[in-house]
C-alpha cells in the first residue's frame, strides 16, 4: 500500500481528512469503525462498482468489526432522483440505522451525492463516509459536502451541505473505469490545472502518455494534488461563494449544454471540456488572456481525447438562454469564470445580451 499524508480538510468542528493511495481500500473497515463504533452501518453502492469492489470492502468492515448491511441502487445519472432516495430510507429504516451508525458511499459522484443527501435528511442527519471509485468523485465529487438528487426540472436541485467525516481514495480503482468515464474525469484534472495550479497543468502536458496510460504512480500524484487543492478551496469557502465558484471553470456552457441535450449524449466531463474552450476564447477577448496558454489549454483537451466543440444542433440563443438559467447569475448578467493566465482566474461579469454573440463567433455560425 502506497498513501501519502492524509489531505486535511479544515472546518472547525466539521473537519475530516482525505486518504488518497494505492491499494488502501482495506483500510475502509478500520476508518469506519472509528465513526460508528458498533453500531450498524450502510454501505451504498451499485451494481458495477458492488461486482468489482463490494467484496474487498465488506470484508475489511467485517475484519474491523463493523456490521453493515448493503444497499445497491441502480447505476446511472437518471438514478439520482427521489425514488431512489425513497428505496434508501426504507432499507434504512429495516437496517435498523440508527443515530450512531453512518452511511458508507462506494462508488462514482451519483452514489456519493444521493448517500450524502440520503446521510443528511437520515434521522435529521447521521453520519457518512465517501469512498469514491471515479476520477470525478476522488478530486470532486467526494469532497465538500455537497450532495443532491436531481428533479425532473434540472440537475441537483434538491441537497444539502453535508460534510462525509473522511474520504478514502484508492487510485487503484480507477484502472477499471471504462476509457470514457476516465477520460471525462481528466476534463476536471485540466480543470483544476487550468485555474488553480500551473505546475499542475504543465506536469499533465508533460506526462500526457503516462496520464492516458494510467500509470500508477502519476495518477496518485495527481490525485492527491487535485484533492489537495479541492480541500483547500473547500477549506476556505464552505457555503460556495468566490472561491469555490472559481471551480465553475467551463461549467457555465458546460451545463447548459448538458441541459439541452436533456443530460444525454455527452458525459459531464465532456461539456465541460467543450465550456472550458469556449471560456478560453472569452478569456482572451475579454480578460487579457495570452494566446499562448489559450492554446496549450486547448491543446491538452485535444491530447486526452476530449471535445472543445459545441456539438451541432444547438444555437446560440437557446444556448445563451440556457447559460442565464444557469444557477451562478444574477439580474441581466452572468458571473463567468475567466482565466488570466494558467493557474489564475478571475470573474466576468457578462451581460447576458452578449452571450448569444460571443457563442456565435465562438461557433463560427449567426446568432439565430
Ligand atoms: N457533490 C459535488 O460536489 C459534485 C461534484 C462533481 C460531480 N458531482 C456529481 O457526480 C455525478 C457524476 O459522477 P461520476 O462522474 O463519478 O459518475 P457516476 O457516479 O455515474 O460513475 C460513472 C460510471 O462509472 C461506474 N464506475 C464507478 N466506479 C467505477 C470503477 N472503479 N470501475 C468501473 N466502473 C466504475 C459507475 O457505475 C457509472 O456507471 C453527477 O451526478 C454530478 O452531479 C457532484
Ligand atoms: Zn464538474
Amino acid at each position: 500500500v502506497t498513501a501519502p499524508e492524509p489531505i486535511a480538510v479544515e472546518l472547525g468542528p466539521r473537519s475530516y481528512e482525505v486518504h488518497v493511495g494505492l491499494g488502501n481500500l482495506d483500510a475502509t473497515g478500520e476508518l469506519a469503525r472509528a465513526v460508528a463504533g458498533s453500531a450498524a452501518v450502510a454501505l451504498l453502492t451499485n451494481p458495477t462498482v458492488d461486482a468489482l469492489y463490494g467484496e474487498r470492502v465488506r470484508a475489511s468492515l467485517e475484519a474491523a468489526g463493523v456490521r453493515a448491511t448493503t444497499i445497491a441502487i441502480p447505476d446511472g445519472e437518471r438514478h439520482k432522483n427521489l425514488e431512489t432516495l425513497g428505496r434508501i430510507w426504507d432499507r434504512l429504516a429495516e437496517a435498523r440505522i440508527e443515530r450512531g451508525g453512518a452511511l458508507l458511499a462506494l462508488g462514482g459522484g451519483v452514489v456519493g451525492d444521493v448517500t450524502g443527501f440520503a446521510a443528511a435528511t437520515w434521522l435529521r442527519g447521521v453520519a457518512f463516509a465517501q469512498v469514491p471509485t471515479t476520477l470525478v468523485a476522488q478530486i470532486d465529487a467526494a469532497i465538500g459536502g455537497k450532495t443532491a438528487i436531481d428533479l425532473p426540472g434540472g440537475k441537483n436541485l434538491v441537497g444539502a451541505f453535508h460534510q462525509p467525516r473522511f474520504v478514502l481514495a484508492d487510485v487503484r480503482t480507477l484502472l477499471s473505469l471504462p476509457e470514457r468515464e476516465y477520460r471525462a474525469g481528466l476534463a476536471e484534472v485540466v480543470k483544476t490545472g487550468a485555474i488553480l495550479s500551473s505546475g499542475l497543468f504543465e506536469l499533465l502536458e508533460r506526462e500526457s502518455d503516462r496520464v492516458l496510460a494510467r500509470d500508477e504512480e502519476l495518477l496518485l500524484r495527481i490525485v492527491h494534488e487535485c484533492a489537495g487543492l479541492k480541500a483547500r478551496v473547500v477549506s476556505v469557502d464552505e457555503n460556495e461563494g468566490d472561491l469555490r465558484a472559481i471551480l465553475n471553470f467551463g461549467h457555465t456552457l458546460g451545463h447548459a449544454v448538458e441541459m439541452l441535450q436533456g443530460y444525454e449524449g455527452l458525459l459531464h466531463g465532456e461539456a465541460v471540456s467543450i465550456g472550458m474552450a469556449f471560456a478560453t476564447g472569452v478569456s482572451t477577448t475579454r480578460c487579457g488572456l495570452a494566446p499562448e496558454p489559450g492554446g496549450r489549454l486547448l491543446a491538452l483537451l485535444g491530447r486526452f481525447g476530449l471535445p472543445t466543440r459545441i456539438p451541432g444542433g444547438l444555437s446560440p440563443r437557446a444556448l445563451a438562454r440556457a447559460m442565464e438559467a444557469d444557477k451562478k447569475r444574477t439580474a441581466g448578467r452572468v458571473k463567468f469564470v475567466c482565466l488570466e493566465e494558467l493557474g489564475r482566474t478571475r470573474f466576468e461579469n457578462l451581460a447576458t445580451d452578449d452571450l448569444a454573440p460571443m457563442l456565435a463567433s465562438h461557433m463560427g455560425v449567426n446568432d439565430g
